[in-house]
């Protein structure tokens, strides 16, 4: 799994690393710092230094977002579908299992912190307590992992469509949409904090090994790939929710007047009173719904024959159909006898 690294590396062994290469305190690798610079500066030069030429003038996003209005993304609910097949129960193990490695990787213990928080509310929130740095180390580091699949799945069916000397029937473009989509999510967070050298290497850890193990399930079975980003998905869906009800009871402080970066006001197309971090966690939860609902409607069809329900066009209009926007949310997904 992607998280073995972290996993498996001792403490004292990763405070020697950490001191060998140049660290500055010795606290083990397992606290917070050395996931993030010690300081989140507001401005990212490293990442986002603006490149001027002499004759253009800008570079909008590629794959125009669609617009989401308030209340839709408001509309946005937690769900989860039933594992019905074993093709869906291999697939939700394995969210299961990577939800843990994550938890364990950025410090989130959410279910030991309810469980605490039931009996002792002071020592649930100095022992668990989520704060703005430790959701930020998570959001990267989910982000960075979540930009994979639909590249690796869009990959692939390009390659399957050139070999076969078949059509794909418009598949292809909506997976790299959505890994688009998520790296849009990593940089806008990447403007609002710097990731210190060892998130850095456990991405590169993870993209290695998480890159390659999708390569070959994707081959194996798409349908099962597709139903593990749905699940995974179901996941992002709770974590920013999370977020948001963080905000919304006073818990994240320095978040509630945090200005959205430009970055994110540019490709949502963020309206001038709502470019808060709210308002930019609302949108980014309205995406990760669009993925689970996208990515599980994907695990319901002919993997070979069937369009792309998300970019046909439909005889009748007026009944609720796949979309890319949020006019018609299916968040367990469309089954494939009603859209095809
Ligand atoms: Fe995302
Ligand atoms: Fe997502």
């Amino acid at each position: 799994m992607p998280f073995s690294p972290v996993t498996i590396a001792p403490k004292r062994a990763s405070a020697q690393l950490y001191r060998a290469i140049g660290g500055t305190h010795l606290a083990p690798l397992s606290s917070l710092r050395q996931f993030s610079n010690a300081r989140n500066t507001p401005t990212s030069k490293e990442f986002f230094l603006e490149k001027k030429t002499e004759k253009v003038r800008k570079t909008p996003a590629a794959w125009p977002h669609p617009v989401y209005s308030y209340e839709q993304m408001e509309g946005v609910v937690v769900a989860h579908r039933e594992a019905e097949t074993m093709s869906d129960k291999v697939a939700f193990q394995a969210v299961k299992v990577l939800r843990w490695g994550l938890d364990f990787a950025t410090g989130y213990k959410h279910d030991k912190a309810t469980a605490l928080h039931a009996t002792d509310p002071q020592a649930a929130k100095a022992k668990y307590g989520m704060t703005e740095e430790k959701y930020m180390i998570r959001n990267i580091f989910l982000e960075s992992v979540a930009g994979v699949p639909g590249m690796v799945a869009g990959m692939l069916r390009h390659l399957h469509s050139m070999r076969r000397m078949k059509r794909d029937n418009g598949w292809i473009e909506s997976l790299l949409e959505e890994s688009y989509n998520e790296r849009m999510h990593l940089l806008t967070f990447l403007n609002m904090s710097q990731p210190g050298w060892f998130m850095r290497f456990m991405v590169l850890g993870a993209q290695g090994v998480w890159c390659n193990a999708l390569f070959f399930a994707y081959l194996i079975s798409p349908r099962t790939c597709h139903r593990f980003v749905g699940y995974l998905e179901e996941e992002a869906v709770i974590t920013y929710t999370r977020q948001i009800k963080d905000i919304d009871a006073g818990r994240l402080p320095k978040w509630e007047k945090l200005p959205a970066p430009s970055i994110a006001i540019d490709y949502w197309k963020m309206p001038e009173d709502r470019r808060t971090m709210r308002d930019l966690l609302l949108y980014i939860r309205a995406d990760e719904s669009k993925h689970r609902e996208v990515n599980h409607t994907l695990g319901n069809l002919d993997q070979v024959e069937d369009p792309n329900p998300y970019v046909s066009d439909y005889k009748d209009h007026a009944r609720p159909h796949p979309c890319k926007d949020l006019s018609f949310q299916k968040p367990t997904g469309w089954e494939r006898s009603d859209i095809i």
